[in-house]
């Protein structure tokens, strides 16, 4: 496996593969930040040096997720890190390719992930909910049921998403939010209830 990212959420990354007993041979970073390597695993910064293996999205940002994604797509193979603590439900359950899902992430019957998206630990997203491509769900976030959430969304560390709850591409999510209404495209809430 390559970790996509050599910061603090590739290390995240690292950990869940090692916990999974998965191997990995390179980080890759887009530019040179003269570091060789990170616990003994080399980091790289050329495309055309990576081995042809699969890659592993390790960058937090959705506009940055999307865009090392789609750099990779087609060289070389995707991959998703799911936790071996994480709780994915056997019951209509469609996921895209590209995912992070860290630990203890809960995802309940009929949920559907776009591609390239991050659930960060203990977050939580339930029934019949849909999440766009490439959002990034922070740490204890949760999200209820019937909500749909578009492409590129960041919800901030600790929020809550009420039951039936729309928001649309790139908003944004304060971190301990409480959203009770809809969020339009584009749009930054906070606080409690969120505005
Ligand atoms: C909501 C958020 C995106 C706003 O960012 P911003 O527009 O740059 O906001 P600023 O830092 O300029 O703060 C503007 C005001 O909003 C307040 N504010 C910032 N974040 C807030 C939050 N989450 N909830 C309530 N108020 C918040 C600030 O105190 C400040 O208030 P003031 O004008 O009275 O001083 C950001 O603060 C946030 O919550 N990010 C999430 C971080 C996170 O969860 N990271 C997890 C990584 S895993």
């Amino acid at each position: 496996m390559i970790i996509v990212g050599a910061g603090g959420h590739a290390l995240e990354v690292l950990n869940e593969l090692k916990l999974g007993n998965q191997a990995v041979s390179a980080f890759y970073v887009e530019i040179n930040v003269y570091v060789n390597e990170l616990f003994g695993i080399p980091v790289l910064h050329k495309r055309d040096s990576l081995p042809m293996e699969p890659f592993i999205l390790g960058v937090g940002k959705p506009q940055l997720r999307r865009r090392l994604f789609e750099q990779l797509i087609g060289k070389l193979p995707v991959a998703s890190v799911i936790s071996t603590t994480a709780q994915v439900s056997d019951f209509g359950v469609q996921l895209g390719e590209g995912l992070n899902l860290m630990h203890h992430v809960y995802i309940g019957p009929n949920v559907v992930l776009g591609k390239g998206t991050l659930v960060n630990a203990k977050s939580s997203i339930h029934h019949d909910s849909s999440i766009g491509s490439f959002c990034e769900i922070c740490i204890g976030v949760s999200i209820a049921g019937r909500c749909t959430i578009g492409n590129e969304v960041f919800i901030g560390m600790g929020a809550l998403i009420l039951p039936g709850v729309t928001i649309g591409d790139k908003a944004i999510v304060g971190a301990g939010a409480v959203v009770t209404k809809d969020v339009p495209a584009g749009v930054t809430v906070k606080g409690v209830p969120a505005k």
